[in-house]
């Protein structure tokens, strides 16, 4: 940790446990008994103690995993650290919640303590994809817990979809989307079902189960972004979409992004540096990048003994940096800006990527505009094909 830097101003927690494993996620979490919870939260109170020197977040986001797993007492250690280390007051500080474990109590402690959104795993609106996703909350969760969260006072809600689950047809999604679209939530998350190895979705595609519709994916993506615009949203990235309002700030105008836009994920996007802690959580800091070990066990272990609980250590060279924030960038509706990247990078995209630019151009996936370079709304289609060009 350098002695006179910046500090780090985004910061990620992990929280590796969940009720059920769902049969599509591969992130890092497994089901655990209240010991085993404690410990961690011993460890990764321990960890902010090591980072904390180096940090002054702006943006905090917890995450898994399920956080809103934690119980009343065990989010209030967190919280009385975090306020011990100087880590509150975030402009903005996102929790994750999954339906089924959403409280009243939990939801106003999280407010009080300076947690400013939410994001919800609602998935589906339709009872028997939940259940074929192996969720563990029911629709009528979905609309409960997103009322209570209201009523504990919450005015920045996000609310995660996934489409091109096996067996959802085009009329299941207009109805789910219709109806999250109805919940009036600031923020929508919409992914297309990514097939991860060693999910349990996974093994059944390859068992032949089900097959895969490219048509019906397509036709179900246009839709979410038409409805989702005609509802009132502003799609910023591949997947996310923010609602529209007046207010705005510094960085919003600069990016071109609506002011619900989730700026901890912008971060990520535009080649901020952040802390992740936790176990399986990735650092990336001051272009290193560190990733901590993804089993709970011996990562409580490794700071237990007053270590890193780190697995790998990276440090990329400035160009293999400046075409990762590339790639990343891309994502976004906005592109990059060309004087934004040179700034954020020390490279130009006209002078190294000039070429790259242009086959995606002609391609018709990308559009070179006088002040940056962006996708077209193809090219966000494929999107991971498109940036895997600027990889170096
Ligand atoms: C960590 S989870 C959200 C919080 C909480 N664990 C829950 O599921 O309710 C993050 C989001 O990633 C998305 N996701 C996870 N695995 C995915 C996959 N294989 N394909 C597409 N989206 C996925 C889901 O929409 C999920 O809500
Ligand atoms: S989607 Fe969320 S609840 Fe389901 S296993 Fe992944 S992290 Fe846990």
């Amino acid at each position: 940790m350098a002695g006179k830097a910046v500090p780090i101003t985004s910061l990620y927690v992990h929280v590796p446990f969940c009720a059920q494993k769902c049969d599509y996620c591969a992130f890092y979490s497994e089901a655990s008994s209240g010991e085993v919870v404690n410990r961690y939260i011993d460890a990764v109170i321990r960890e902010m103690e090591l980072v904390s020197g180096d940090l002054s977040p702006r943006t905090v986001f917890f995450g898994g995993g399920t956080p809103s797993l934690l119980n009343l007492r065990q989010w209030e250690k967190i919280l009385n650290a975090m306020a011990r280390l100087n880590l509150v007051g975030a402009d903005e500080w996102t929790v994750e919640c999954n339906p089924a474990t959403v409280s009243l109590d939990k939801a106003k402690l999280l407010l009080e303590r300076g947690v400013n959104r939410v994001s919800m795993g609602v998935q589906s609106l339709d009872k028997e994809l939940l259940e074929r996703l192996g969720r563990i909350h029911s629709r009528d969760m979905a609309f409960k817990s997103f009322d209570i969260l209201r009523h504990a006072g919450f005015d920045n809600l996000n609310v995660d979809l996934m489409f091109a689950i096996p067996g959802q047809t085009l009329e299941v999604w207009r109805r789910t989307l219709a109806e999250a679209l109805g919940f009036g939530s600031e923020h929508l998350s919409s992914y297309e079902v990514i097939y991860e190895e060693d999910t349990a979705l996974y093994a059944q595609l390859k068992e032949g189960r089900f097959s895969l519709d490219e048509d019906l994916a397509c036709s179900m993506y246009k839709e979410l972004v038409g409805d989702a615009t005609r509802a009132g949203f502003q799609q910023y990235e591949i997947a996310n979409f923010a609602r529209e309002l007046p207010a705005n700030n510094g960085l919003t105008e600069k990016l071109a992004l609506p002011p619900r836009a989730c700026r901890h994920n912008v971060n990520y996007w535009r080649g901020g540096s952040f802390y992740g802690l936790g176990p399986s959580a990735t650092s990336y800091v001051r272009g290193v990048r560190t990733k901590n070990w993804s089993n709970t066990q011996l990562y409580c272990e490794r700071l237990e003994k007053g270590g890193f609980p780190i697995e790998s250590r990276e440090e990329l060279s400035p160009l293999a940096r400046a075409g990762e924030t590339a790639a990343f960038g891309l994502r976004m509706v906005a592109g990059w800006p060309f004087e934004d990247f040179r700034e954020t990078t020390g490279h130009d995209l006209r002078k190294e990527w000039s070429d790259d630019m242009r086959r995606l151009e002609r391609q018709g996936w990308g559009r070179i505009e006088p002040k940056g370079f962006r996708l077209t709304v193809q090219g966000l289609r494929f999107a991971d094909a498109a940036a895997e060009m600027f990889l170096r």
